[in-house]
């Protein structure tokens, strides 16, 4: 080959290249990690050259949220981020958002620390943290500042689990809201009002209802809508942005969007298990496995929010990836309120966005990278780097073969859950290449990277 052709790392060729613009079939080059060139036919040399003709070349999925090892009901969620962040890679995932676990009297930068701890070096994806505001004295949020500066821009409170000591109250909420927003920050909520779940959960469990259905009858639709007009009230006032994790219900998303349409910004997210599953998994004989919060709800709620993902009103898509094996699962003898709650799912996200969203005609390909990667990207700061395929940007890249069909089967899965909520379920194609930075960490649906080149994303 003549010098003056461009050298590259790796080069994939005839894709059907996807942005949250639209697709047309492109050749990308790739150095030092970076895309260095986009063209319908690129020359040069490569050291290695994947042919994706018939694929389509999309930007690495973000998951903004995941619970890597955390403790709940007296257990840990069964993937730390070795395992987890190896599955992640397997569906096409490049980058995670985890969470700090802060304990009762310390700080959120002793909280953040021992977060760190735990994913250096071992997880093989990019990743960023949100730091989740458990205990709230005024000390505790003066780091708010400095972990800002830090690079650590969003922060997460719970408006529920005061049984576990998570829960900020409203007042609390409003003090973090103004210091996160005056600092420039992002915050999240996991929005439940509390009060209404811990009434109708003790009405359940005092009456000895405990049958999985009544995880759904304790922490209604009715509590997440609740708490998603305070929260939105209190950030109109403050005129801060505020994120909603994991909208399940149609209630919800209505008191999300009649704030939004009163001028409040807030960006709304929602997961597979809420479009996809629905509470009748409840009366299945393993039904205490679905046990997830919020909980699964109606169709009629499934189907408000595809609408709204279709419709722009949805911002991102994000998993929740709080796994349990069977095993755990079953150490609450099937009542709902002793089952550890959470699902596994950060493999399955874009396998199940793609099939039921776009080959099934709900969304549109641009509209799936959007809510997958660049929207998010936008959103947690990170667009010089990720989200889109443009030169300059990392190589984070996942190439899907639209042509195979698969089931999900867990034993095909990558992650420690022993089980899956999607299992047997068809899915339109097939993870054939993730690559992070330029480097190949799957191949043919298997994991062939090297362990624990995850960056810490600070942004
Ligand atoms: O039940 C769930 N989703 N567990 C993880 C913690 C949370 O509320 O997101
Ligand atoms: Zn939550
Ligand atoms: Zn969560």
């Amino acid at each position: 080959m003549a010098d003056s052709l461009q050298q590259f790392d790796l080069l994939i060729r005839n894709g059907q290249m996807v942005t949250a613009y639209g697709e047309r079939r492109a050749d990308i080059g790739v150095k030092d990690g970076k895309i260095v060139a986009i063209e319908s036919d690129l020359g040069g040399e490569a050291r290695r050259v994947i042919d994706a003709a018939g694929w389509l070349v999309l930007p690495g999925v973000i998951d903004p949220h995941t619970h890597m090892g955390i403790p709940i009901k007296d257990t840990t969620s069964a993937d730390d981020f070795a395992s987890g962040s190896e599955a992640a890679a397997c569906g096409g995932v490049t980058t995670i958002f985890d969470f700090t676990v802060q304990e009762k009297g310390q700080s959120l930068k002793e909280a953040l620390e021992v977060r760190l701890q735990k994913a250096r070096d071992r997880c093989s994806v990019d990743y960023g943290i949100h730091v989740n505001v458990t205990d709230a004295p005024e000390r505790w949020l003066e780091q708010i500042p400095e972990l800002i500066a830090a690079g650590f821009r969003s922060f997460k409170v719970f408006s529920t689990y005061r049984e576990a000591g998570m829960m900020v109250t409203w007042e609390q909420f409003r003090r973090i809201l103004q210091q996160v927003h005056a600092h420039g920050g992002l915050l999240l909520l996991h929005a439940e009002d509390n009060a209404l779940v811990e009434s109708q959960t003790a009405a359940n469990v005092n009456a000895g209802r405990l049958a999985p259905i009544y995880h759904a009858r304790s922490r209604t639709a009715e509590a997440e809508a609740k708490a998603v007009k305070q929260a939105a009230e209190i950030a109109g006032e403050l005129g801060a942005r505020l994120y909603i994790v994991h909208l399940s219900s149609r209630a919800g998303l209505e008191a999300g969007l009649r704030a939004r349409e009163q001028g409040v910004d807030i960006l709304l997210e929602t997961c597979p298990q809420y479009l996809l599953l629905d509470e009748s998994k409840y009366r299945q004989p393993n039904g205490h496995y679905f046990i997830t919060t919020p909980p699964l709800r109606t169709r009629d709620d499934a189907e408000a929010l595809w609408q709204a993902l279709r419709d722009g009103h949805i911002d991102t898509v994000g998993t929740d990836h709080c796994p349990f094996t069977r095993a755990q699962k079953e150490s609450g003898s099937g009542k709902f309120h002793l089952t550890p709650n959470g699902l596994p799912g950060v493999e399955t996200l874009l396998p199940l966005l793609y099939t039921y969203g776009v080959a099934e005609g709900r969304i549109a390909l641009p509209r799936l990278v959007q809510v997958l990667a660049k929207r998010t990207a936008e959103i947690f700061g990170l667009t010089d780097r990720k989200g889109d395929i443009r030169v300059g940007a990392d190589a984070d890249l996942v190439i899907w073969n639209p042509n195979e069909e698969t089931a999900i089967a867990a034993e095909n899965l990558h992650g420690q859950a022993d089980w899956s909520p999607y299992e047997g379920m068809r899915i339109a194609g097939r993870v054939e290449y993730t690559l992070l930075r330029g480097q190949v960490l799957v191949e043919q649906g298997e994991f062939v990277g090297e362990r624990g080149k995850g960056e810490l994303l600070r942004r």
